[in-house]
């Protein structure tokens, strides 16, 4: 296990074992290496069938297939930057001409041209179907929304408005003139993403809606994020605390796999949730 990993899935057992006692938790009743694929989506539809209050917890993952980088792993953006050169307030603040030419420009192009995938328009479907009522994404891409989506925490703010750092007007990003880096307001100040920069808080309504949605569901789908950033990645905790199941959709484990979440359901977002969603169509 690699060292980074190593440090959070001590973290989280140490968080565990302060909130709940082990004895809490059911049986886990999957080996990730015994349960086949077809198996793995019979349960989860098996879940959602019998499931009333659906909540996901999505990550940059799920914005894969839309040509969107992730952060962390292979191909993503940390690999490049330096988070904290590039992402936290402090090194927006001293140079915020740099943070634009570097992160926030190429985002803006990316975003500008983005449309939902398949694992987003799966998790429209189950809101269709009277499954899931809520989307808490650490995402700022609007590609939920997009998808159809009506009930979007959005964890770490939006990348679709862009607000003035003087006066706090807001501007629509699609519409925000670049051809002059950092853009500004008509007051002079500059302009920054509406999303959370490391360092910052996370909006109070969005921390405090997202632990409710988390402590009231019954079922809970983790898609498409490293579970490694606090404090989304408790939201999983709350809810298996509240006697949840969890179910993650991801090419890899993370910290929460067979700790907090009941089974993971190893592979893409888009191809699993279209499995999952024609799995459970033929239930009900
Ligand atoms: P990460 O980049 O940390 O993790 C992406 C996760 O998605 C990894 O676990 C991948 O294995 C998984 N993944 C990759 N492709 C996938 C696919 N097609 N389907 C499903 N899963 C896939 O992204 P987050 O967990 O979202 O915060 O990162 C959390 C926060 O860290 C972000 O919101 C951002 C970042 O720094 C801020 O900027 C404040």
């Amino acid at each position: 296990m690699r060292p980074l990993a190593f440090f959070f899935k001590k973290k989280y057992e140490a968080l565990l074992n302060r909130i709940i006692p082990t004895s809490y938790y059911p049986t886990r009743p999957f080996n990730l290496n015994e349960v086949s694929m077809d198996d793995l989506i019979k349960q989860a539809a098996d879940d959602l069938a019998a499931a009333r209050n659906v909540v996901a917890l999505t990550g940059a993952g799920i914005s894969t297939e839309s040509g969107i980088p992730p952060f962390r792993g292979k191909g993503g953006l940390w690999e490049k930057f330096d988070p904290m050169e590039i992402a936290h307030i402090d090194a927006f603040m001293r140079d915020p001409a740099r943070v634009w030419n570097l992160l926030v420009k190429d985002l803006k192009e990316t975003l500008d041209t983005a449309s939902p995938n398949d694992g987003h328009k799966g998790l429209a479907k189950l809101e269709e179907m009277g499954k899931l009522t809520t989307v808490i994404t650490q995402n700022i891409d609007g590609l939920h929304q997009a998808a159809g989506n009506t009930d979007v925490i959005e964890f770490h703010g939006s990348f679709a408005w862009q607000r003035c750092m003087d006066c706090s007007q807001k501007y629509e990003t699609s519409k925000v003139d670049i051809s002059e880096i950092p853009p500004r307001c008509s007051c002079g100040g500059i302009l920054r993403p509406d999303a959370v920069f490391f360092g910052e808080m996370i909006p109070q309504d969005a921390m405090w809606r997202s632990r409710q949605a988390a402590s009231d569901c019954d079922l809970m789908l983790v898609v498409g994020t490293s579970a490694v950033v606090q404090p989304a990645a408790l939201m999983p905790v709350y809810a298996k605390e509240s006697g949840a199941k969890v179910v993650e959709i991801n090419p890899e484990k993370t910290p929460l796999t067979l700790e907090i979440s009941d089974y993971l359901i190893m592979g893409k977002a888009g191809e699993v949730m279209n499995r999952i969603i024609l799995a459970l169509e033929s239930k009900i």
